[in-house]
């Protein structure tokens, strides 16, 4: 039985190649990044949006609204812990927070296929979620354990970058970054723990073959390789950076927070592959409709801080509403489609089907 299934999901998985929606793709979540990422690169679909999340309860919303892939903000981590994003959270927490959001996703997955509006015969497959890792937390090879550990709580793609521990988020002051060589270093490791696909193009004897020799070929998460250096080390530094990290076989390249279009094009223009823009509302990067970052070269839009941020604004104004003696009924749902969201329909059709 578990053996048919598996051949339906393979077999679905063949069937629905790349132009396919997301959730149609029965490989592992790396393999269905990467043909995200492809399928966006050919022309063949719009810029993948990554809504990011931070727990559970965020992986479901996004998961629930269509998205064909998301992405675990420390920013957001931190934040729903109580902490600015500073690397107060250590990397067990973020790891736990990974847990939850590969849950979160699943569920989601699993209700829209089961009672959602997905479609007929659809197959409950998790959208693709890529972690972030700050600096790895650690030297080389914490590196490494960081990306075994996000492997195995299931996300499809890796977030290393090159800021001095105690990291900061990319569009605050005060940020430093280690020196060029250490942060291809750092790179590379993560590279290495994560997969053998790239040994041929990356060449040089590097050896990429931890992960996917231990789990399987296409289990390796993608690295997203960041670099903070711009504000530290200038443009031409960050874009050098960049390029080194694609040298050393990094999926997809983040030069965080640029502050021109100019400088957005020309990153764009210059580093090869797949590359990630951030639109953090108010922060120091010009915020682009889609359709313009796709045109310009990006392949991923991610929106770090947008379900934090809308969020708390909710609840700072129903804290004042109850502090005013005020009804609150504007600021929130109704008590049904809450218990919806967190997952009592399901909940209750599952306790049915039990039903002794
Ligand atoms: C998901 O991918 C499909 C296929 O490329 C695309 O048509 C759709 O717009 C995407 N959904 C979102 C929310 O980006």
């Amino acid at each position: 039985m578990v053996y048919v299934r598996a051949v339906h999901v393979l077999i679905a998985g063949v069937l629905l190649y790349a132009p396919a929606p997301a959730a149609s793709f029965g490989c592992p979540p790396p393999e269905r990044l990467r043909r995200l990422l492809q399928a966006t690169d050919n022309g063949e679909a719009p810029i993948l949006l990554l809504p990011c999340c931070y727990d559970g309860l965020t992986a479901r919303l996004v998961g629930l609204s269509g998205f064909n892939a998301t992405f675990m903000t420390g920013f957001g981590v931190s934040g729903a812990s109580g902490y600015p994003d500073a690397q107060l959270v250590s990397f067990n927490e973020m790891l736990s927070a990974a847990n939850s959001v590969a849950e979160g996703l699943s569920s989601a997955a699993l209700e829209r296929a089961k009672y959602g509006d997905a479609k007929e015969g659809s197959q409950p497959i998790a959208i693709p979620c890529i972690a972030d890792g700050d600096t790895g937390y650690g030297n080389a090879i914490n590196v490494k354990r960081t990306v075994f550990g996000y492997a195995r709580a299931g996300m499809a793609g890796i977030m290393i970058e090159d800021q001095v521990a105690p990291k900061r988020c990319g569009h605050v002051a005060g940020k430093s970054v280690v020196p060029f060589a250490e942060a291809v270093k750092r790179v590379q490791a993560a590279c290495d723990a994560s997969r053998i696909a790239a040994l041929f193009s990356c060449g040089k004897g590097i050896s990429r073959d931890e992960y996917e020799a231990l789990f399987g070929q296409g289990a390796g998460p993608l690295i997203l390789a960041r670099t903070d250096s711009l504000v530290t080390d200038g443009f031409e530094d960050a874009i050098q950076r960049c390029i080194a990290f694609r040298e050393v076989g990094c999926d997809m390249t983040f030069l965080e927070a640029p502050q021109s279009v100019a400088q957005m094009e020309e990153y764009c223009q210059r580093v090869s592959g797949p590359k990630l823009a951030n639109m953090l509302e108010y922060g120091s990067t010009p915020i682009l409709p889609p359709v313009e970052l796709q045109k310009m070269g990006y392949t991923m839009a991610a929106y770090p801080l947008t379900l934090l941020s809308a969020s708390i604004k909710a609840m700072k104004e129903s804290l004042n509403l109850i502090k005013e003696g005020k009804p609150t009924y504007d600021k929130i749902l109704s008590f049904s489609e809450t218990k919806d969201v967190v997952g009592f329909t399901k909940y209750a059709k599952e306790e049915e089907h039990y039903k002794c």
